[in-house]
């Protein structure tokens, strides 16, 4: 899906752009497989899949790596970010063994995707280190060290200190063979790849609606036709699933920083902390051209739609960063992105709920888009192939975690709070109250319009309705977007939509 916005923020990858050959379809086609989405998921599934003859067509409303590809940190890790004592808990010491697994097998294949298609994307492989929240008990570290190591991660140890940060002082543990690239790079070395073997490739190119049966008719807001034996929907959060995945799942928004720091000064490596919502960092190397290295920070994360004050998260990570780095200089960027947070910690992949047999998903990315990403071209192709995968059940949309109830019915329960937000007078009385570039929800009458001023003063009426499930929509002043607090859709200042599960703009406002 597109998230390309003016106003909005630049992730670091979005500085160094990769030139981009890909037109938008002109004409109905027929298929083995369908692709909507191409960002990781949808990209690693139709490389697996046209490297082993399928005919594949991949479709993207923006462009390659558009969505939330362009606006990760690249962690890839096999260190769930929910944490093995939880995912244990949740699924089991198998079911944690198998998501250990998983998420090694998605870093090695992407070491070799990378190393068969000789792909320049600044891969490399490090460590990672895990630090305790301030003043959390001692044991917690301990405790996630056995179950990491029960889960079958290799090497995991305890040390003092890395070299570099100045993290927290109690210590923290090391995980070997972590990795980083620039995602980017990454993808739009993939959709080359995918073009080589045979693979179509369209972006600019926006589907409207979805028709399951025997064959999947797939069809374009410009009138275009695909028909394919299966279907593959790898848009950060479905768009042909109206409720049964969007209540596994809510949204988040996640902030990040990416500040200047001389040359080599912090080891590359990868380091999180266990605070909730966790600190996140890495290092890009040569992305400057200079004498400098860029230390990206993330982290602040909070519900999608429920609150607006990114500057002030944005301030917050500076200062935990600089108290931590301070050898950080200046502040190069500053981003946000969405995270698809499942109720259970684990992606849903595979068949989608409900479906006939041939329409697969991917989502809850769990804030390890880049690895759940390869696991689903893995998965997703076996599933396709018809071969078995030991991971299908793990990752079963259809899934249901008695477990993790209590998560379920809170997040549900938040949901539903929302639709409150129908009775309010909305942010501002008048629309005069309203600076140019900048949004507010307003009350009319019985309609809630999401009413824009922009940079020369005009204003841009919309409803204020999400197209989903009918929840009001919120202004996010740092992206410049329309953000739904229920399921997490977004829409750019003029109500065009960019993100699922609502697959059309804001509507026009009722005369
Ligand atoms: Fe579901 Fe808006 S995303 S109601």
């Amino acid at each position: 899906m597109n998230e390309t916005n003016p106003s909005g923020t630049q992730s670091i990858w979005m500085n160094s752009p990769v030139e981009s050959v890909w037109r938008s379809l002109d004409r109905s086609l027929e298929t083995d497989v369908c692709v909507v989405g191409a960002g990781i998921a949808g990209l690693s599934t139709a490389y697996s899949l046209s490297c082993e003859g399928k005919s594949v067509v991949v479709l993207d409303d923006g462009p390659i790596g558009g969505g939330m590809t362009e606006r990760t940190t690249a962690h890839l890790s096999n260190v769930i970010d929910d944490g093995y004592v939880t995912i244990e808990r949740l699924h089991g010491e198998q079911g944690s063994r198998l998501a250990a697994d998983s998420h090694t097998a998605a870093i090695n294949r992407i070491e070799t995707i990378i190393a068969t298609e000789r792909l320049a994307c600044d891969f490399e492989r490090v460590d990672g280190f895990l630090f305790p929240a301030p003043g959390q008990p001692p044991e917690r570290l301990e405790d996630e060290r056995l179950a990491a190591i029960r889960a079958g991660l290799v090497g995991v140890e305890r040390i003092e200190r890395p070299t570099g940060p100045v993290l927290e002082p109690e210590g923290c543990l090391r995980f070997p063979r972590q990795a980083q690239f620039h995602p980017l790079k990454f993808v739009a070395g993939l959709a080359q790849a995918i073009d080589r073997c045979g693979g179509r490739i369209f972006t600019n190119t926006h589907v409207e609606t979805v028709t399951g049966g025997e064959q999947v008719r797939i069809e374009t807001q410009q009138g275009h036709i695909i028909v394919a034996q299966s279907l593959v929907v790898a848009t950060n959060t479905p768009i042909n699933d109206m409720v049964v995945v969007h209540t596994k799942q809510a949204p988040y928004t996640t902030y990040v920083i990416g500040a200047r720091v001389p040359k080599d000064s912090v080891p590359a490596a990868l380091y999180w902390d266990q605070a909730d919502p966790y600190h996140y960092v890495r290092i890009q190397k040569n992305v400057a051209a200079d004498a400098h290295d860029v230390l990206i920070v993330g982290g602040e994360d909070h519900k999608t739609g429920q609150a607006n004050d990114g500057e002030e998260r944005h301030q917050r990570l500076e200062r935990w960063a600089r108290e931590r780095f301070p050898m950080m200089e200046r502040i190069e960027y500053r981003w946000s992105g969405q995270v698809m947070e499942p109720t259970d910690g684990l992606a849903l992949i595979g068949r989608n709920p409900g479906d006939t047999s041939n329409i697969y998903i991917a989502t809850g990315d769990s804030g390890m888009g880049m690895t759940h990403g390869m696991i689903a071209g893995m998965l997703i192709t076996d599933l396709i192939q018809k071969r078995a995968n030991a991971w299908a059940t793990l990752y079963d949309p259809s899934r249901k975690s008695l477990k993790s109830i209590g998560t379920f019915v809170q997040e549900n329960l938040n949901v539903a709070a929302q639709y409150v937000d129908w009775l309010s007078s909305g942010d501002v009385k008048s629309e005069d109250r309203i600076p140019r570039k900048s949004g507010a929800v307003l009350r009319n009458g019985a309609q809630k319009m999401a009413v824009y001023r922009d940079e020369q003063g005009t204003l841009h009426r919309r409803s204020a309705v999400c197209p989903h499930l009918k929840c009001i929509v919120a202004w996010d002043s740092t992206e410049h977007t329309w953000n739904c607090p229920c399921h997490g859709s977004r829409f750019d200042a003029y109500g065009k939509v960019l993100n699922g599960p609502a697959n059309s703009d804001l509507s026009p406002l009722e005369t």
